[in-house]
């Protein structure tokens, strides 16, 4: 017979001691490659199983499905965005409702790619309200480089009130599509996302 044991945490939330939250969290999957079921998109698939097989509301974007134009400000930066009738108020929305929010990119030019950039960028007009959410990161790459691209998701949590990071997921040395299968990266993001 399974025995599951809590613990209370300072935060008043408690946690089994398999480090899994008892509380059910909001998990929004951001996934970004224009290939889908490539090598990101199938991390952010293992993330999703492991965060509903905890028992949390958990849901994946595929960005290249939806419309999501450049951002368009005026000079003073007034009115920014609203004249765009496209998805990336629903996604930004959907930030703003999630407890966790996970990015995920393929690594381009040794950065993340411009479909993530793009939908950052659409966050500008709400940023204040996208707070007090856990980031995840994924990012795959042909080669090891990932540095900026974590770099620039870090810095775009910076100016999203009360967020913390939460975890890293880096698939490295995974070029063609689907080359992830197998590999212990995949275990990696089913335990991240069980565990979030
Ligand atoms: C346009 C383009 C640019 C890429 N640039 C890099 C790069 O700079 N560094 C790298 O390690 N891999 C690079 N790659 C390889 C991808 O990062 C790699 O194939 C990754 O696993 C793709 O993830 P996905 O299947 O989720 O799209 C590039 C691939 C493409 C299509």
């Amino acid at each position: 017979m399974a025995i599951t044991v809590f613990t209370a945490s300072c935060n008043g939330q408690s946690r089994k001691t398999d480090g899994s939250s008892s509380q059910s969290k909001k998990v929004l999957i951001i996934s970004s490659s224009p290939s889908k079921g490539g090598n990101s998109d199938l991390l952010c698939d293992e993330f999703l199983r492991g965060a509903k097989d905890a028992g949390h509301e958990a849901e994946k974007v595929f960005l290249n499905d939806l419309d999501i134009q450049f951002l368009r400000i005026k000079d003073d930066y007034t009115d920014r965005n609203l004249e765009i009738n496209d998805d990336a108020p629903k996604v930004v929305a959907k930030m703003i409702e999630a407890d966790v929010i996970v990015m995920a990119t393929p690594i381009y030019n040794d950065n993340m790619c411009g479909q993530m950039k793009t939908m950052m960028d659409r966050v500008f007009e709400r940023e204040s309200e996208v707070k007090n959410k856990e980031f995840y990161f994924i990012m795959t790459a042909g080669g090891s480089n990932t540095g900026c691209a974590l770099l620039g998701f870090r810095n775009f949590i910076r100016y999203l009130p009360g967020s913390k990071e939460k975890g890293v997921i880096q698939g490295t040395g995974i070029h063609l599509k689907g080359t992830v299968k197998g590999k212990p990266v995949m275990k990696e993001a089913y335990e991240m996302g069980k565990n979030v």
